[in-house]
């Protein structure tokens, strides 16, 4: 069913309550999700993205309750990733000649997903219009790489309604549709880890296109996001909010993660914790298992944090396979103006220490020299190393 957001606009989406992965099982959801497209209904009938693939037909069949299918003039594809453009075969095939308005790259994405289908496309750069009637137009604005290199957002004059796609975005399920009747903390906590976990590799080109978009001189009453609520109460809050998250964002905090085959890299973090706590009480301290805690959470702690430690016990002259695959995901999301230490248990060759050093310094982190290396269960005599390794980090 479709709900009314501002005139003649609509949501018209899929309120994924039960989603619990993303990005196949790369992205953790613990409070369901949605996929927003929206119908603008003035002199001409505008479809803006549709829904995620599984949920194709049933966004059709409830399109043809709402409209005539054949009354859709234009089809805004603002980005060709299956969560948005899913549900296009079957709506195309039900009007194969509509126009789709997207970027040269979504012609490729769409076709390289779903094959050549002769689909009427339309190809469209940042500053050009569509005309919609009423006096009100479209305006299209390339969001290249944020987060694919077809990205695009659009923006409706008259309402003032920005499309922005992906950006801006949570994997949160809002039945009432928007910021102002969603739970606060939640809200931010799943916009903080939306930005980590998918935006933050692309931060410096966040930092521009938020100065280009600013440059238009634009009047944003309303964005409206492809996944969770709609930024109507305030909606520039979330603008502000990424200007500081894509600027080599940190907060107080220091974060530690590791992962135990013994309990003895268990002992040295936790004894880092409350030395750095002892050192700087005002300093947030979290510690979390690799192995066991979700790792979306744990580098949404990561991005907050001004520091981490991260532990693993030598094995076969290397780490745990837990932290190395987790190391790899840090390297992926481009954080940057944090420092890091290293820590770990060894029975006889003892590699792990430099090996967590030598992979975080290639993920971007300053890597400071002190660290706690214990020969089997860690003594008092290492234990006590934690205090010049926390003073490293909050120096
Ligand atoms: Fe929500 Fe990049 O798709």
């Amino acid at each position: 069913m479709k709900k009314q957001i501002k005139n003649n606009v609509s949501w018209i989406g899929y309120i994924d309550w039960e989603l619990q992965t993303f990005h196949g099982d790369d992205y953790s959801i613990f409070n369901g999700s949605s996929q927003n497209a929206y119908l603008v209904e003035e002199e001409k009938t505008v479809l803006i993205d549709t829904i995620w693939t599984p949920h194709r037909f049933d966004f059709v069949e409830n399109l043809k309750k709402e409209i005539d299918l054949k009354k859709i003039d234009y089809i805004i594809a603002n980005h060709g990733e299956c969560d948005h453009s899913g549900a296009l075969t079957a709506l195309m095939a039900e009007i194969p000649d509509t126009p789709i308005y997207c970027t040269a790259q979504c012609v490729k994405s769409l076709e390289g997903q779903y094959g050549k289908h002769g689909w009427n496309f339309n190809v469209v750069k940042t500053g050009d219009t569509l005309e919609v009637g009423n006096g009100k137009k479209l305006i299209f604005i390339e969001m290249k790489m944020l987060h694919w290199p077809d990205s695009m957002a659009t923006y409706m004059t008259g309402d003032n309604i920005l499309f922005s796609n992906d950006a801006f975005g949570q994997h949160f399920a809002v039945e009432e549709l928007y910021n102002d009747k969603a739970d606060q903390c939640l809200l931010y906590k799943e916009a903080v880890k939306y930005f980590t976990n998918i935006l933050n590799p692309f931060a410096p080109l966040i930092t521009k296109k938020l100065d280009e978009i600013a440059a238009l001189g634009l009047p944003f009453d309303i964005i409206a996001p492809s996944h969770g609520a709609i930024w109507r109460d305030r909606p520039m809050q979330i603008v502000e909010k990424y200007a500081q998250w894509a600027n080599a964002y940190q907060e107080d905090q220091v974060t530690i993660a590791y992962d135990t085959m013994w309990e003895g890299t268990t002992k040295i973090a936790h004894r880092i914790a409350e030395e750095i706590h002892r050192q700087s009480p005002q300093t947030v301290v979290k510690v979390f298992n690799i192995a066991r805690a979700d790792k979306n959470e744990i580098m949404t702690e990561v991005f907050k944090s001004k520091a981490i430690a991260v532990g693993s016990p030598t094995v076969s002259n290397s780490i745990l396979s837990s932290v190395a695959g987790w190391l790899e995901f840090l390297k992926q999301l481009k954080f940057k103006g944090k420092r890091a230490a290293a820590f770990g248990c060894y029975g006889w060759s003892g590699e792990s220490v430099k090996i967590l050093q030598e992979r975080m310094r290639d993920a971007g982190f300053e890597v400071v020299d002190q660290s706690v290396r214990s020969l089997w269960n860690p003594e008092e005599s290492d234990l006590a190393n934690a205090a010049p390794l926390a003073a490293a980090l909050l120096a």
